[in-house]
């Protein structure tokens, strides 16, 4: 195993009625800013819950902030915090309004020329707001971590950034909030933290059963739980199966002291960026393509994951390998999302713009730093 530190802050507050905690969590006479994405939270009765828990502090909203949350929109929640002397950020929604929340934490006290430094030239944040969550869709994990993603309209740019600053100081995880989702974005959140398990797991053999036991158990969980919260958005169990499994899935337990690829994420980055895919519609193209260019790398770990998360256990290393990409395919499309760019109406003119920016940003990806921009290509052509 390799050295490593951990380090996670977070507190969660889970489970029903647990928006009312709010109240036990902000601190008394905070200057709150609570911030949520179009209006879903009006919708199911999220907003009322916190405008109810709230109603001893100071507070003001900003709304409007998108899916895959454009930089454009946090600076103009930067200038609202400013104005009205904010000192704590709430923010309430999935993964994008959390996100965005993050980068607005940084940016308040950010003293560069432009924010967007943090993001394009990784450049060190020394101090960042408070900021806490209701998250109200599970997958992204951003709930227990310090990462965020922001994208660039005017330049189509997706980027990351991430920082001990902007952990969460609490999540308060209510699974009943997440009945309310659409069925495609409950699946999207099953196969987003499917996808982070795999981006810490499916490289090669390190030695490390405990990450791999947990690993393991948080796919099984998705595989069972996900198919029954679109047949039975309301049952309790199921939801809080599934938030927990989203969260344990990106706080960075299963990560410390073992190899992680992230190659599919940084390659469905691009083609949100461009083409306006759902994240994790993404990554279910792109997942079961790079498993199969890069199955020398992974063969050990494919073979490992069809035997304990999807009972392949029979047939040679390569039958296996392939009944293993097959599955999970089968487990995306049996959520209902699509596993191929055509099925997007995407087709091969749009490889070469991506490979490209790889080749700009020189960037080396997967476990092993092989995957090249000539692997990009060849991963997105098995992707069509
Ligand atoms: O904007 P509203 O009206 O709230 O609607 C949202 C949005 O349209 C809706 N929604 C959320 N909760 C709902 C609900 N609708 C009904 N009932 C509810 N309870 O769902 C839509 C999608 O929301 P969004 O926040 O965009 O989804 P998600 O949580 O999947 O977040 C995706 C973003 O997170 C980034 C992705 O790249 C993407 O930008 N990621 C962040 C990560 C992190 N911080 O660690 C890691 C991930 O890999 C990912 O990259
Ligand atoms: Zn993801």
């Amino acid at each position: 195993m390799n050295n490593f530190s951990y380090y996670n802050p977070v507190k969660i507050i889970f489970g029903k009625g647990s928006i009312a905690r709010l109240k036990d969590e902000i601190p008394t006479g905070a200057r709150v800013l609570v911030l949520y994405g179009g209006g879903s939270i009006k919708k199911n009765g999220v907003y009322d819950q916190v405008a109810d828990a709230l109603k001893d502090y100071s507070w003001k909203e900003f709304s409007g902030i998108e899916a895959n949350p454009h930089y454009e929109t946090c600076m103009k929640a930067v200038e609202l915090v400013k104005e009205n002397n904010i000192d704590f950020l709430l923010a309430v929604g999935g993964g994008s309004v959390l996100d965005a929340t993050k980068l607005i934490a940084a940016a308040v006290y950010y003293d560069g020329n432009d924010p967007w430094d943090i993001l394009a030239k990784n450049a060190p944040i020394k101090k960042a707001m408070p900021l806490a969550a209701v998250m109200t869709l599970p997958a992204t994990g951003s709930e227990m971590n310090g990462n965020s993603v922001v994208t660039k309209a005017s330049t189509h740019e997706k980027l990351s950034f991430g920082s001990p600053l902007v952990f969460p100081v609490f999540s308060v995880l209510d699974p009943e909030t997440s009945y309310s989702l659409p069925d495609n974005q409950t699946a999207n959140g099953i196969i987003d933290a499917f996808v982070h398990v795999c981006e810490q797991y499916l490289t090669y053999p390190f030695d490390a059963p405990l990450q791999d036991r947990m690993a393991e158990s948080i796919l099984q969980t998705l595989v069972q739980e996900g198919p029954k919260a679109l047949k039975t958005p309301k049952d309790y169990a199921v939801r809080a199966n599934i938030m927990w499994a989203a969260t344990m899935a990106l706080n960075g337990l299963i990560a410390v002291g073992v190899p992680q690829d992230w190659a599919s994420h940084s390659i469905g980055h691009e083609i949100t960026a461009f083409h306006g895919l759902a994240h994790a519609e993404t990554l279910a193209i792109v997942l079961p393509a790079l498993a199969r260019v890069m199955k020398e790398n992974k063969k050990e770990k494919l073979v490992q994951m069809g035997e304990r998360v999807f009972g392949v256990n029979s047939g040679s290393t390569e039958e296996r390998v392939e009944k293993t990409i097959e599955a999970v395919e089968s487990f995306f499309r049996s959520l209902g999302v699509r596993t191929k760019l055509s099925e997007y109406s995407l087709g091969a003119e749009i490889i070469d713009p991506i490979v490209q920016r790889f080749v700009e940003r020189g960037w080396k990806l997967g476990e092993k730093g092989d995957i090249t921009p000539l692997k990009i290509q060849e991963i997105l052509t098995a992707a069509l």
